[in-house]
């Protein structure tokens, strides 16, 4: 038996149809949502994510703007740019990719950004209303799982999910999105990390397990249990001589050998990846909403 292939490409079409109604809602009454991205330096990935996010404005009709600024810009200097952004009334998200280059302290930038204008949903404060339960801006990367999940038709409400992977950017907001109480949750959670002990005895528990560790196919066939949905957030380059780009694509999970266990999966690339895009239309929508 093969498992079902979640199609991430084909959930975040519809997702982004939604964001452009609620966008044209917007429009309509006077307010045309707007995001800023913050490229610093020259990272390859990163250019290439920050080029899918505004293209997906444009196809959303969310105004974006692009502020790239080169790898030695100083600290203050990134400081004074979100100040800047946060007092202007036009703008509803702010998004500074990462990673920054080594001499910018992260945290410090992440908890510069407006609240309410976070669509990264990194702020301390957002993470806190996250951990309680409130409404508010939520990552994008894990806020997108469940969202896929449930429109696969396969329900999440009572079952165990296990997370490999403790990041503040996936690893930590899916425990938290999936614990709360809600259709798209309510979930007995487990976190595996590199501390875990026997990870396959817990890994092989999940009804749901999420792979957002960072390593090519690091889950293989033996650490899932027969009929589990099984997502993958890894994107990882590896070494491919046989393409001209000389590198391909591939996930956290041993595809080709879960693949045939498993009872859903996410590939890669089109799965979770194009969720994240399409969540931060929402979130963006959703910001401009908030402040209009
Ligand atoms: N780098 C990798 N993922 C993300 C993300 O979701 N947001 C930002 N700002 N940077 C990232």
């Amino acid at each position: 038996m093969s498992a079902t292939v979640i199609d991430g490409k084909k959930i975040a079409a519809e997702i982004r149809a939604e964001a452009k109604i609620e966008a044209a809602e917007l429009i309509a009454n006077g307010t045309q949502p707007c995001l800023v991205v913050v490229l610093v330096g020259e990272d390859p990935a990163s250019k290439a994510y920050v080029g899918s996010k505004v293209k997906a404005c444009e196809e959303t009709g969310i105004k974006s703007l692009k502020i790239t600024r080169p790898s030695d810009t100083s600290e203050e200097a990134l400081i004074s740019e979100i100040d800047r952004l946060n007092a202007d009334g036009s703008v509803h998200g702010i998004l500074v990719q990462l990673p920054l280059p080594k001499h910018i302290n992260e945290d410090r930038i992440t908890e510069r950004i407006d609240p309410a204008k976070d669509v990264d949903g990194f702020h301390p404060v957002n993470v806190g209303k996250l951990s309680i339960g409130m409404d508010c801006l939520t990552p994008c990367t894990p806020t997108g799982i469940p969202e896929m999940i449930v429109r696969s038709g396969i329900e999440i409400s009572g079952k165990h999910a296990v997370v490999i992977g403790r990041s503040n950017i996936v690893g930590k907001p899916m425990m938290s999105l999936l614990v709360q109480k809600g259709e798209k949750a309510n979930c007995t959670i487990t976190c595996c990390h590199s501390g875990t002990k026997d990870l396959a005895h817990h890994t092989k528990q999940a009804d749901i397990l999420i792979a957002a560790i960072g390593v090519p196919e690091f889950v293989k066939a033996d650490m899932v249990k027969p009929g589990a949905t099984v997502i993958d957030v890894g994107i990882n380059r590896v070494d491919d001589a046989s393409v001209a780009k000389g590198y391909k694509l591939v996930g956290d999970v041993d595809y080709a050998n879960v693949e045939p266990i498993a009872g859903a999966i996410t590939p890669v690339p089109g799965g979770v990846g194009p969720m994240t895009v399409a969540m931060l239309m929402k979130n963006t929508v959703k910001a401009a909403r908030m402040l209009s």
